[in-house]
């Protein structure tokens, strides 16, 4: 008779696959003294041009917490960014409190909220859930694209599950690696890159904490179109950690030369441009007695 298979730990699997594929971008970054904390400073304005561009479809994160929002809610955003949640959800809220510890993202943020004239989006620059202390109840708590890197990711969604007086929301994406289609890592690097964890490692950690949460999945269009290739490739440098290595860059030059294809407007497409998306949510208090 065949065994039965091992109980699988989610919580230890999540770590693991979460320190893999850092000790990966770390040892590409440490060549050039360059290690993963300063990542979103770098990376904030592409990261900016890149949400806009994915914005107009419509995001489904925005759309799954509108169907539940009430205009008396107040929501925190934890891992705000450059805010592309906060913003388009904050003309149909009480306030939006939008978390992020990177200075670079929030100052996009407070560009663009300012922009939209909204006057109810209050600002924290911290870490979550160090931050958690100073930062003011919710009536739901979104975190969107955050998860992916967060080694120790326990206390962060039973945090994230304690501030939330009706409804948590996570977005993730449902596939992986869902930005290197194209290879591109392998193409400068030599070797596949290590993934990271995706929707459905989230939600079966949830469950194995005693949550069982709701699932919905998106095919979002996110365009990844570039006006010239010296634009593709600042645009990926720092998510493929080429730094100032010049030989880096002409593979990465090279690979997306290959890749890209010209469209009639004349701007270069990187093709698949359909992602699953996954909008992950459940009632507040589901994690509480992981807490206690
Ligand atoms: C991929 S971006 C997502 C931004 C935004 N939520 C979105 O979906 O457009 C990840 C963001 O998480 C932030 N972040 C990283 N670690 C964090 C943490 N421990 N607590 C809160 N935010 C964090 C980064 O600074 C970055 O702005």
């Amino acid at each position: 008779m065949s065994k039965a298979p091992e109980p699988i730990d989610h919580v230890e699997r999540w770590r693991r696959i979460v320190s893999a594929r850092r000790e990966q971008h770390d040892a590409a970054c440490a060549a050039q003294n360059r290690t993963t904390d300063d990542y979103w400073a770098r990376r904030a304005e592409s990261f900016r041009a890149f949400v806009r561009l994915a914005a107009r479809g419509g995001d489904p994160l925005v759309a799954s917490v509108r169907k539940q929002l009430r205009a008396e809610d107040t929501i925190l955003d934890i891992g705000a960014g450059t805010g592309r949640h906060a913003v388009a959800l904050a003309p149909h809220a009480q306030r939006v409190t939008a978390l992020d510890p990177s200075p670079a993202m929030l100052a996009f943020l407070r560009e663009d909220a300012e922009e939209a004239g909204l006057d109810n989006i209050d600002v924290i620059e911290g870490a979550w859930p160090d931050a958690a202390g100073e930062t003011p109840e919710a009536d739901i708590v979104i975190s969107a694209n955050v998860l992916y890197p967060i080694e120790d990711v326990v206390p962060f969604l039973v945090a994230m599950d304690g501030h939330a007086r009706r409804l948590c929301f996570l977005q993730l994406m449902a596939r992986q690696p869902w930005f290197d289609p194209p290879g591109l890592w392998q193409a400068v690097h030599g070797e596949p890159r290590r993934p990271q964890p995706a929707y459905m490692e989230a939600v079966n950690l949830l469950h194995q904490l005693g949550c069982y949460a709701n699932v919905e999945i998106a095919w979002a269009e996110i365009p990844r179109t570039f006006d010239s290739l010296d634009i593709a490739v600042e645009r990926f440098a720092e998510s493929v950690a080429v730094g100032d290595d010049e030989e880096r860059r002409a593979r990465l030059r090279a690979a997306l030369e290959e890749t890209l294809e010209p469209r009639d407007d004349g701007m270069l497409a990187l093709a698949g441009q359909r992602f699953p998306q996954a909008t992950v949510w459940w009632h507040a208090g589901a994690l509480q007695e992981t807490a206690g």
